[in-house]
């Protein structure tokens, strides 16, 4: 029997070969896909709307930090929604299961991102990928001075990263300006005391949440210190409370594609989460992260080339968590 480090040695019907071809996939699907023109940049902040349409990029970081891209991986835009799944994790470690489902559910609305809703029954927001959701985990992770609370979500988005980040003050003022429905949502919670009366400070905490600027090589390391048990994998640092991870990437299964939730999980069949200003970013339980970006968006606020590079890495690479040949998609862990 050749050794497990043999080039030509099966696994689950790959070999190493398939490790070494891995960048000519990636490659492959950011050729097929850079010219599709369909869907439109984000408008509704304004200065989202600035953003290069051209901007494509595609990149998968592995549990044990090897880096593979394509295309636009070193350009910053906003993380915009893709901001929920940490900022639960937050709320989970500082508050604990507990007090943190007292202001939020986990059930998918099967509605738009920004709907004014909240479960009839309980009085709460449906899930903490919505806006309502992410706001009452912003309320409470906020600290006071509200700075405070602001800066601690960058530094562990920093340390997911393994870089420091910072916040687009532009971006973050353009909300701010235009950010009035959020605001409805906030004062509908306040009603029915689902957020505290530190309103304004919420939403300053949701809207700096959302402004912090990534990189698409930045939310693949994201992801991969998300799939790496919350150890970044290049610097080694413990930075989420792997406890926790199992519920933050549950409610990105379930409801992080919002109204195509569904249809990602049928199709893709990760937890993954999207954003306005084009990312989106995906987690293979102990073995990969993987982060699109492009800025133009489909009807239900998903960025159209990483909907259909996300489509066809999992297909390709039998990423689905349902996926009959991929044993505990133990082929990726030849890229360790
Ligand atoms: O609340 C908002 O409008 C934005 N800051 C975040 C929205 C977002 O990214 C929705 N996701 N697709």
């Amino acid at each position: 029997m050749q050794s497990a480090q043999g080039s030509e040695t099966p696994l689950n019907g790959r070999t190493r070969d398939d490790a070494s071809r891995l960048q000519d996939v990636i490659d492959r699907i950011y050729e097929k896909y850079r010219n599709v023109e369909d869907g439109t940049v984000a408008t509704y902040i304004p200065e989202l709307g600035k953003a290069n349409p051209d901007h494509f990029g595609i990149c998968l970081a592995t549990a044990g930090g090897r880096v593979f891209r394509a295309g636009d991986c070193d350009k910053e835009f906003t993380i915009q929604s893709m901001c929920k799944p940490f900022a639960f994790q937050m709320a989970l470690e500082q508050c604990g299961v507990e007090e943190v489902v007292k202001r939020v559910g986990v059930e998918p609305s099967g509605d738009a991102f920004n709907s004014i809703e909240l479960d009839p029954k309980t009085s709460r927001p449906f899930n903490p990928m919505i806006n309502a959701g992410a706001i009452a985990v912003a309320s409470l992770i906020k600290k006071d001075p509200v700075e405070t609370g602001i800066q601690a979500f960058v530094d562990r988005m920093s340390e997911a990263a393994g870089r420091q980040l910072r916040i687009d003050h532009d971006v973050m003022r353009s909300e701010t300006l235009t950010g009035n429905r959020n605001r409805a949502i906030a004062y509908l919670m306040r009603n029915f005391e689902i957020i505290d009366e530190y309103l304004h400070e919420s939403l300053q905490q949701y809207f700096a949440q959302c402004s912090v600027l990534v990189t698409c090589e930045d939310m693949a390391m994201m992801a991969a210190t998300v799939a790496n048990m919350g150890r970044n994998p290049l610097t080694n640092k413990q930075v989420f409370d792997f406890q926790y991870l199992k519920y933050m990437l549950t409610v990105m299964f379930t409801c992080g594609l919002y109204d195509y939730a569904g249809g990602w999980a049928y199709e893709v069949g990760l937890p993954a989460k999207s954003g306005v200003a084009g990312g989106i970013f995906g987690v293979v339980n102990r073995q990969l992260g993987i982060s699109v970006y492009s800025p133009k968006l489909d009807a239900q606020g998903n960025s159209v080339r990483g909907i259909l590079a996300c489509k066809e890495l999992a297909r390709h690479l039998g990423l689905h968590a349902f996926e009959f040949t991929n044993v505990g998609s133990s082929f990726m862990q030849w890229l360790l």
